[in-house]
């Protein structure tokens, strides 16, 4: 009878033990502070917005918690697991009704000769002001997603 106790005892052990992590525990306890119960925002920026989080893959989501953004508030979580990770963004998708986007994971290969002359009829003429603003809409576009000028 001891014995079968204790048998049971140790499957209910490892049951909570390899339990699914709750990704919404999760993100209320390592994520809300900053950015909010529902993600609209705090400290940290809104997330749940359909112009974020429906324009954002879930791997960008992944890596941005993983490294978080050096130099600035947010952190980094390196010892979270793969699965809590992933229960967090799962959590975070169910904020928009569209399936998640997927990205094209081929480097893009860029043209010189059309580089050339984007910048001749873009930039050599223009304010540096201008020069900046484009550099700018450039680097955030190309972080979120595969798009480039034509
Ligand atoms: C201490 C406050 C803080 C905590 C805690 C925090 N964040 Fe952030 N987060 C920020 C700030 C501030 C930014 C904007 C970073 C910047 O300046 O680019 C940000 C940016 C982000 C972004 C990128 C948004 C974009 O526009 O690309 C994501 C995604 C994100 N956080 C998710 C999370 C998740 C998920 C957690 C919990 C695991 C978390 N953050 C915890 C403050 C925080």
């Amino acid at each position: 009878m001891k014995k079968q106790l204790l048998l049971l005892l140790l499957l209910f052990a490892s049951a909570v033990a390899n339990a699914a992590p709750d990704g919404e525990e999760l993100y209320q306890r390592h994520c809300s502070v900053c950015h909010g119960d529902d993600g609209k925002g705090g400290v940290g920026a809104p997330l749940s917005l359909p112009s974020f989080i429906d324009a954002v893959s879930d791997q960008y989501l992944k890596i941005t918690i993983r490294v978080g953004r050096p130099g600035r508030i947010m952190p980094s979580f390196p010892t979270l697991s793969d699965a809590q990770v992933n229960a967090i963004v799962e959590f975070m998708r169910a904020w928009s009704n569209v399936p998640a986007v997927t990205h094209n994971p081929e480097p893009i290969i860029g043209d010189a000769s059309h580089g050339k002359a984007l910048f001749a009829k873009h930039c050599a003429h223009s304010t540096p002001y201008l020069v900046l603003l484009i550099n700018l809409s450039v680097i955030s576009t190309a972080g979120r997603d595969d798009r480039i000028l034509t």
